[in-house]
């Protein structure tokens, strides 16, 4: 089926998020943990989303321009591998960047992208439709860790998940598992995951990612803070916390926390949580595979590496992964 015979191209927005106080409750758990924890879904409020992008624009933030180059580069063969028009699916869409690369190149029944910062999400999806007129869209607010169903009413056909940025990365390799498994039901037989990786490498080249010198990933960990003071309320003051972000090499992973100044007692929906003077907060894992690792990874969730793009300096990788009956 070419373009023109599609129908009129449609879009919608649907609300599937989670009761405010599901995210309170959560919250404060972690608060209260031994180990003080807040999920990084809560960087991304629409500020956070907006300096998420800034992130991607540094110099040392290298995961965002080599996964494009890869991208535009490869577009073709992912098309050819993949199969023109399935319904493609994107968790965690944000600013629906990425997905141009591949649209002409892939020409999907329908596109799915989904977020948990809804306005945000809703904007670049209408900036999507205008630049994209033939292409079905049919956004969706939604924690993808939840593990959502799809919207009724979506074109029958092959499915395609697209999780490019090494968002996979944010879960631990179990957690990560799980979501394959949950991909995996959700593009059924036939279906395709497309996913962005980033790979092992040198502890400077890491820790210079995720430390720019503009200050921009500081401001977008503390950012977290200001979220929380609205959502819950609380009245943490964010520049009593420094950004502390490193490669743990044994692991394999960025771990990035909010670490107190002083020793401080934050009220959090009504609650009191007191810091010791460099008492942390852990805020993120940003896991790092190599294809081994990450093809062992897949196999656990019994998927099959099918393909693999990688940029010349072998920072990140591009697999495709099908069902392993298939
Ligand atoms: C969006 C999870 C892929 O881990 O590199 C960037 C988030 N955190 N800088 C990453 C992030 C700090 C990013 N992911």
């Amino acid at each position: 089926m070419s373009h023109s015979q599609h129908k009129q191209a449609t879009f919608q927005y649907q609300d599937l998020g989670p009761a405010s106080s599901n995210s309170r409750a959560e919250i404060l758990a972690g608060l209260r943990e031994e180990r003080k924890r807040i999920s990084p879904k809560y960087f991304y409020d629409d500020t956070g989303s907006t300096l998420f992008e800034e992130i991607t624009r540094q110099p040392e933030y290298y995961p965002t321009r080599t996964e494009r180059h890869i991208l535009t580069e490869h577009a073709m063969d992912m098309a050819a591998a993949i199969g023109t028009g399935t319904v493609l699916m994107e968790p965690g869409a944000g600013s629906c960047e990425k997905v141009r690369l591949l649209l002409d190149a892939l020409k999907p029944t329908a596109y799915v992208p989904m977020d948990i910062a809804g306005d945000f999400l809703q904007r670049s999806a209408a900036g999507l439709q205008r630049q994209f007129p033939w292409l079905h869209i049919a956004a969706l607010r939604a924690d993808f860790a939840a593990m959502p169903s799809l919207p009724q009413g979506l074109p029958a056909g092959p499915r395609t998940l697209f999780y490019p940025g090494s968002t996979l990365g944010n879960f631990s390799p179990l957690q990560a598992t799980s979501f394959l498994r949950h991909a995996k039901r959700l593009v059924g037989d036939g279906g395709t995951l497309l996913i962005g990786v980033d790979l092992h490498k040198d502890s400077a080249t890491l820790n210079r990612a995720y430390n720019d010198s503009a200050g921009v990933t500081a401001r977008f960990n503390r950012n977290t803070l200001h979220h929380l003071n609205r959502i819950l309320p609380a009245d943490f003051e964010p520049l009593q916390f420094s950004h502390v972000a490193f490669y743990n090499s044994d692991c394999h992973r960025i771990e990035m926390y909010l670490e107190s100044q002083t020793e401080q007692t934050v009220t959090a929906a009504g609650e009191a949580i007191y810091f010791s003077t460099g008492e942390r907060i852990h805020t993120e894992i940003s896991c790092k595979y190599s294809q081994e690792s990450f093809t062992a990874l897949a196999a656990a969730a019994d998927l099959k590496v099918r393909n693999c793009w990688r940029d010349a300096e072998d920072l990140f990788a591009v697999f495709l992964l099908t069902s392993g009956e298939t």
